[in-house]
């Protein structure tokens, strides 16, 4: 008896979870065949994931309940509807999403990544060679950082694989202690090397002093001519933006 009453209660659940997804609206990667469960179910099996959940960005991802329906981190927007993964007592690869390598998951929600993804200078991650998860740790206690480090956010993820812009140097630039994405769009950009500006923009943000009325001082040196004849990390300027081991200047 108690063992149906307890049979009868989870499909109750069930059906109910899955009807709170459907009403909300989230569009959700599929599993063919297999229903939504709520996250209780991840609980049985997987408890150290969900309760480092509740303290995460995702975690903040409740479907709404009320006083009869508890609420529902979303677990399953990301790793799709999961009763065959449950029937089946789980298991690596059965029945369940790993969204690692499948942005598409993602984009079901970031919308505005997927666009920034497709512009012209862009990481390639759409060319699957890289993806979301060489950058964002989802179960992580911070998401900007595969390995932790203790440098700045953006500095973290990108030094992975851009070791020569983040080696130090002896005349380091102090722009890169805000981060890589100072500069640069991490995801994409209609602008070269996926600058942030295309032009001199890009380093008057931090670097713009008025001398008197017509004229532009930068550092102590008059450079108002100087402006016009290009960007200011062209050939023959400030060529070593991200820091130099000979000029000062970051000229080269
Ligand atoms: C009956 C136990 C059980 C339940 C319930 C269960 N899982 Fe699993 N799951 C497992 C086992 C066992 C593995 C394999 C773990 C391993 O090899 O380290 C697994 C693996 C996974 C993986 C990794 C898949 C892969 O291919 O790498 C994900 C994601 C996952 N489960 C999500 C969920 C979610 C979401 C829920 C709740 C809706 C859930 N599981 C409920 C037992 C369960
Ligand atoms: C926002 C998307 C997202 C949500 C929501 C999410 N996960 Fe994951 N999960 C991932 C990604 C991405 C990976 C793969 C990580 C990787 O490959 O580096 C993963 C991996 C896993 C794994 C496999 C871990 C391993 O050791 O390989 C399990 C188990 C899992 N998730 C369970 C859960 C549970 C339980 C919940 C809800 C409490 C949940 N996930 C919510 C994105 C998500
Ligand atoms: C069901 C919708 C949904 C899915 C699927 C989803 N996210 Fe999110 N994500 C959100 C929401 C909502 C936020 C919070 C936005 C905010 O706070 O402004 C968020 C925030 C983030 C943030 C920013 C965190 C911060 O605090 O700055 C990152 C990074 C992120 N998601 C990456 C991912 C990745 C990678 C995946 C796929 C593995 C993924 N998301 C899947 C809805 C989703
Ligand atoms: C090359 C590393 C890298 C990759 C790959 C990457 N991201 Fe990011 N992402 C970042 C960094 C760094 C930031 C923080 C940006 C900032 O501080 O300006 C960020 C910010 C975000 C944010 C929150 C801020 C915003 O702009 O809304 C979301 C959401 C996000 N990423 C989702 C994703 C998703 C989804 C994918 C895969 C489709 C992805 N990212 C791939 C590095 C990356
Ligand atoms: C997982 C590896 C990986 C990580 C992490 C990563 N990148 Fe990249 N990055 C790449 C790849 C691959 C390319 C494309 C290289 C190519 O096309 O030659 C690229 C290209 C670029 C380019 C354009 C280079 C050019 O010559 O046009 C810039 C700028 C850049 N990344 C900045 C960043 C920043 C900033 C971060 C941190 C937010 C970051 N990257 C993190 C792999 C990575
Ligand atoms: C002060 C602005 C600024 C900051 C901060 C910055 N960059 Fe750059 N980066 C540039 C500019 C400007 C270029 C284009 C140089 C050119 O075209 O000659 C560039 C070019 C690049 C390139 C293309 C290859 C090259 O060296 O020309 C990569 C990769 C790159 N940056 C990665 C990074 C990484 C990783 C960080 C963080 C450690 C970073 N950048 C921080 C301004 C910046
Ligand atoms: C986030 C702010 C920021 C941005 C953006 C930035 N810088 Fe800097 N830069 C600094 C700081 C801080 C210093 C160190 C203090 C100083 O000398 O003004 C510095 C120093 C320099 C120096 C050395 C000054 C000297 O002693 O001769 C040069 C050259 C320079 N930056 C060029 C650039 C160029 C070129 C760009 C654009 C690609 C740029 N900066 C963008 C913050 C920034």
């Amino acid at each position: 008896m108690v063992l149906i009453l307890t049979l009868v209660f989870s499909l109750v659940i069930i059906a109910c979870a899955t009807e709170l997804y459907r009403k909300s609206g989230i569009p959700i990667v599929g599993i063919q065949g297999a229903d939504y469960m709520g996250w209780e179910s991840c609980d049985l099996c997987h408890e150290q994931k969900v309760k480092d959940f509740v303290y995460m960005v995702h975690g903040r991802l409740w479907i709404a309940g009320n006083q009869d329906q508890p609420g529902i981190p979303v677990c399953e927007a990301c790793h799709g509807p999961a009763s065959l993964h449950v029937e089946a007592g789980g298991g690596r690869g059965v029945y369940i999403l790993n969204p690692g390598k499948k942005p598409e998951v993602c984009f079901q929600c970031h919308t505005s990544i997927q666009a920034r993804l497709r512009l012209q200078y862009h990481h390639p991650v759409k060319e699957a060679v890289i993806f979301c998860t060489d950058c964002h740790n989802l179960h992580g206690e911070n998401i900007y950082s595969v390995k932790e480090m203790p440098i700045s956010r953006g500095n973290t993820v990108c030094m992975q694989c851009h070791r020569e812009q983040t080696r130090p140097r002896v005349f380091e630039h102090e722009a890169l202690r805000d981060g890589c994405t100072i500069c640069h769009h991490a995801h994409g950009s209609i602008n070269d090397k996926m600058l942030i500006e295309r032009d001199n923009n890009l380093c008057l943000k931090c670097h713009a002093q008025l001398g008197t009325p017509g004229t532009v001082t930068i550092g102590d040196f008059p450079h108002t001519t100087r402006l016009m004849e290009g960007t200011c990390w062209s050939v023959g300027c400030h060529t070593a933006v991200h820091g130099s081991n000979i000029n000062s200047h970051l000229r080269y």
